[in-house]
């Protein structure tokens, strides 16, 4: 039997004056089939290694079919292939160490911590190793340039003695931030060794690009692992790749599911047609709430805590991929019902500039628990002894998208029917999909930041004095 696939619903979106109509869609439909055939063109014309025009350039379609080629490859060739080698050095580093501080920023980082939010247990650090299944402690630094934080971390790591490993990832291998914590923190381990200095090149995994600073550095340290961020695969597309698994893996989580559920969403992809795709009728919901009503801020609304940090890697995806020729849509992640008390108010009276896509998990992971009865009754909850926190939840999103309906608010939902590696895989890749087939649409090369370039001059140039 398969296994069930995430859904797209944008029935609150049809609705009058504000919303757009079945028929909006339908009429590009017909658009919507041959930008999806433009973009599996695009991975064969990448995989082919083909010349392309230069309004193409770059054509970073390696993402693709990465999922694919990778279970492919780990099926047939096991220990030997990438996720084998993968899964191993995840193995042997989790066995040597207490706690892996993961190092990167933009695309090396956002997709591992999106993993570690949504699918690693709360309190995940805090809880004794058995409930982490004999894995590490997970930090995430190098991404962002803060002192203080990273003292702060350096002490944590000394005063408790524990031992303790890096993973440090950068395609380009010269990101700033990245390599300034890399140093210091390098520097840290290397002196708590001592004697057993040699043993640095086994604590230290890069994950790099095929040549630059960070590869020298690897080869220099002579680290027992070093993994390659693949040619053709941005670093927000890059998730499924080692700068994603490598972390996963560390974290327990099933990288082959993860994969599955990628490659599962890649045949939904080629095999649908428009009506039913979720990833063309994501995308034509969108455009159309962009076009025709205006809505160029889409709100990504996730309900509970996992899915923030998923959130905030899709705000990546879609700013840095659209976000150029003054133009592309503003993404929003907001967490409810914790922004209900926050943003809520402005979504539901605000500017009508805002399209709003649910992101729901339907079943939780543990048994959800009741209110129940108190003698203490002053807040008056008995009546509501026998609902439990996930039906307040569930009363919550429907609550909230009924006054938002009420109000000619349009609104779409993605659902997870739970949330674990499989539907993660999915939503990544249909979201990554997404985001290619929308700049082919509007014409904007979704691949490459040559915008994010300009800060980075600036920033060297006053360091340097130059
Ligand atoms: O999506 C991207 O390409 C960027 O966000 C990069 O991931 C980010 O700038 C970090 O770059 P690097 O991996 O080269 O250190």
């Amino acid at each position: 039997m398969s296994e069930p696939l995430i859904s797209y619903d944008p029935r609150n979106a049809f609705i009058p004056v504000h919303g757009i109509s079945p028929d909006d869609l339908k009429s590009i439909a017909g658009a919507l089939d041959d930008v999806r055939d433009e973009v599996l063109a695009d991975a064969q014309l990448w995989a082919d290694g083909v010349d392309v025009e230069p309004a193409k350039q770059p054509l970073d379609a390696g993402f693709h079919e990465l999922p694919d080629r990778l279970l492919a490859d780990y099926r047939s060739h096991g220990a030997r292939s990438q996720v084998g080698r993968i899964k191993s050095a995840a193995d042997r580093l989790s066995g040597a160490v207490d706690d892996v501080v993961i190092l990167g920023i933009g695309g090396s980082y956002m997709g591992a911590r999106a993993m570690f939010e949504a699918c690693c247990r709360h309190y995940y650090n805090e809880v004794p190793e058995t409930m982490r299944r004999g894995r590490p402690r997970i930090y995430f630094e190098g991404n962002n340039v803060d002192n203080d934080a990273l003292l702060d971390l350096e002490r944590l790591l000394q005063s408790r003695g524990d031992k303790w490993g890096l993973v440090v990832i950068s395609k380009s291998g010269g990101t700033l931030e990245t390599a300034a914590a890399f140093r210091i923190l390098l520097r840290d381990l290397q002196a708590s060794l001592g004697r057993d200095a040699a043993q640095l090149g086994n604590l230290v995994i890069p994950i790099t690009g095929g040549s630059g600073k960070l590869f020298d550095l690897a080869q220099a340290l002579g680290c027992q692992e070093v993994f390659e961020v693949p040619d053709g695969v941005g670093g927000r597309f890059s998730v499924l790749s080692a700068v994603g698994l490598l972390p996963a893996a560390l974290m327990g989580l099933d990288v082959e599911r993860l994969l599955a559920g990628a490659a599962a969403m890649n045949d939904h992809f080629r095999n649908t047609g428009p009506a039913e795709n979720i990833v063309l009728q994501f995308v034509g919901v969108s455009h159309l709430m962009e076009t025709l009503r205006g809505c160029d801020v889409r709100v990504l609304s996730t309900w509970g805590k996992r899915l923030e940090a998923v959130g905030l890697w899709y705000d990546q995806l879609l700013a840095e991929s659209l976000g150029k020729q003054e133009r592309g849509a503003l993404p929003l992640t907001v967490v409810n019902t914790r922004d209900l008390h926050s943003r809520g108010q402005q979504h539901q009276q605000g500017k009508r500039d805002k399209f709003i896509t649910n992101l729901i998990v339907e079943r939780g992971t543990r048994d959800a628990e009741p209110i129940g009865t108190s003698e203490l009754n002053q807040d008056g909850l008995n009546e509501l002894a026998a609902k439990s926190l996930a039906d307040v939840l569930g009363a919550a999103i429907e609550g909230t998208n009924q006054a938002y309906r009420d109000d000619g608010r349009p609104t779409a939902d993605v659902r997870l029917p739970r949330l674990d590696e499989y539907t993660l895989g999915q939503l990544f890749q249909m979201l990554m999909l997404a985001t290619a087939v929308e700049g082919r649409l509007i014409g904007i090369n979704p691949y490459g930041q040559p915008g994010v370039e300009a800060y980075k001059k600036n920033m060297n140039a006053i360091l340097r004095g130059t």
